[in-house]
């Protein structure tokens, strides 16, 4: 990020300069990487002024010593020297140290990282200078999180596009191996009563019931796609009417063994809010069928105090959710991503909580303010 070497630029600028023969003074800003396996976060060098090549791809733990003292206390924190420090003492170019002030990069609560100056000069910088680094340091973390914010915006905004392609892809594979495939069947199927007509008429009138009975399934099959597209029910009457007619086909078409609780929520719910928790429930319905197979299926909807909580629940063989949360970017599967993604919408909390061996439980936590309605806030002209 180019403010960090700007920060530096001046940082390092206006340290004292020590003896030549010393070398000059040294800015590093490191930030932290990708968790490590134990969930720790190391720190990577993101900028620095005068330091070698090798120092410059350095990571450090900041575990310990000065590096952790500054990231916990919030403060900056002078150093004369680093050989006992386990993280600076790694900078060759830090080991000629004798001046130095770590600061934190570190915005509201959130800590990016920390800032190192050090002069191998053994005079002070001056207050002045201190002053002024930790007034640009402070500029640069907001620019830093700001920059992150962005960044997880474009995440969060690809992720749901991604999601909605999939979606699409998916609608488009049921379409082709359903419904088409069943169509093109039925063109031949009329083709061969044509001629059994004058041929046969009894088996002609026998096929074409079959062909009716075959038009009836494909009819239902479309509706049953139609609805996963978009279920005109949630948008007429509501989330808990939607929830009472998904259980109803899902009971009579599949012979799902589900049984749904669906509340009292009628269309006065934020549509955004009963879009979500549709989803959300459909999406634990469809892994527990797959998961669980031939298990009940549970499913509550309720309000609990300005919450609206939704569970699913199977009595399926459960899953080890923590192997399944270590492995989940090489899975390929996208159904609990989704789960989440969606909740965050509507600013919900999800849990999932299974053991192998004891089913599978979906909670979902959607709290319902009470926003004001949209009449108020578009008037008619
Ligand atoms: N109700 C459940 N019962 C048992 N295992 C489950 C259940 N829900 C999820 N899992 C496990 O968690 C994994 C991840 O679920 P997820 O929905 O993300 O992926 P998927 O269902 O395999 O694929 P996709 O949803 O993308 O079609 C599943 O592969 C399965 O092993
Ligand atoms: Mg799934």
């Amino acid at each position: 990020m180019q403010i960090l070497e700007v920060m530096l630029q001046a940082g390092v600028n206006g340290m004292p300069q020590g003896r030549f023969d010393l070398g000059a003074p040294v800015g590093i800003a490191l930030t932290f990487g990708d968790s490590a396996p134990d969930g720790h976060k190391p720190l990577l060098v993101a900028a620095s002024r005068g330091l070698d090549r090798t120092d410059a791809q350095r990571t450090v733990a900041g575990k310990s010593g000065i590096i952790k003292h500054t990231i916990e206390s919030g403060d900056p924190v002078p150093f004369t020297k680093v050989s006992n420090d386990a993280d600076l003492s790694q900078f060759s170019s830090l080991r000629r140290a004798h001046n130095g002030v770590c600061y934190p990069l570190q915005s509201g609560l959130d800590v990016y990282g920390a800032v190192i100056l050090a002069s191998p000069s053994s005079q002070k910088p001056s207050e002045q200078h201190l002053r002024l680094m930790r007034a640009f340091i402070n500029q640069a973390a907001i620019a830093f999180q700001n920059a992150q914010l962005y960044q997880n915006l474009r995440a969060e905004r690809d992720r749901i596009i991604e999601a909605e392609a999939s979606a699409r892809a998916k609608l488009a594979r049921d379409l082709h191996d359903g419904p088409t495939q069943s169509m093109a069947a039925l063109a031949m199927r009329l083709d061969f009563i044509r001629l059994l007509m004058d041929r046969d008429q009894a088996q002609a009138r026998q096929e074409l019931e079959q062909a009716r009975e075959a038009v009836m399934r494909v009819g239902k099959d479309l509706r049953g796609l139609l609805f996963t597209l978009r279920p005109l029910t949630l948008e007429t009457q509501g989330l808990s009417a939607a929830l009472k007619q998904y259980e109803q086909r899902l009971r009579e078409n599949d012979g799902v063994p589900i049984e749904i609780q669906p509340g009292n929520f009628g269309s006065e719910l934020d549509p955004n809010i009963a879009g979500t928790v549709f989803a959300v429930i459909e999406e634990a319905v469809n892994n527990a069928r797959k998961h669980a197979r031939n298990a009940a299926i549970h499913v509550n909807v309720q309000q609990q105090s300005g919450t609206l909580l939704a569970v699913v629940a199977d009595e399926g063989p459960g899953f080890d959710t923590n192997a399944v949360n270590a492995n989940y970017t090489s899975r390929g599967s996208l159904g609990m991503v989704n789960m989440r993604d969606r909740a965050r919408l509507v600013d919900g909390q999800l849990n999932i909580e299974s053991t192998p061996g004891h089913g599978t439980r979906v909670t979902l936590r959607v709290p319902l303010k009470n926003r004001p309605s949209g009449a108020a806030q578009t008037p008619r002209p």
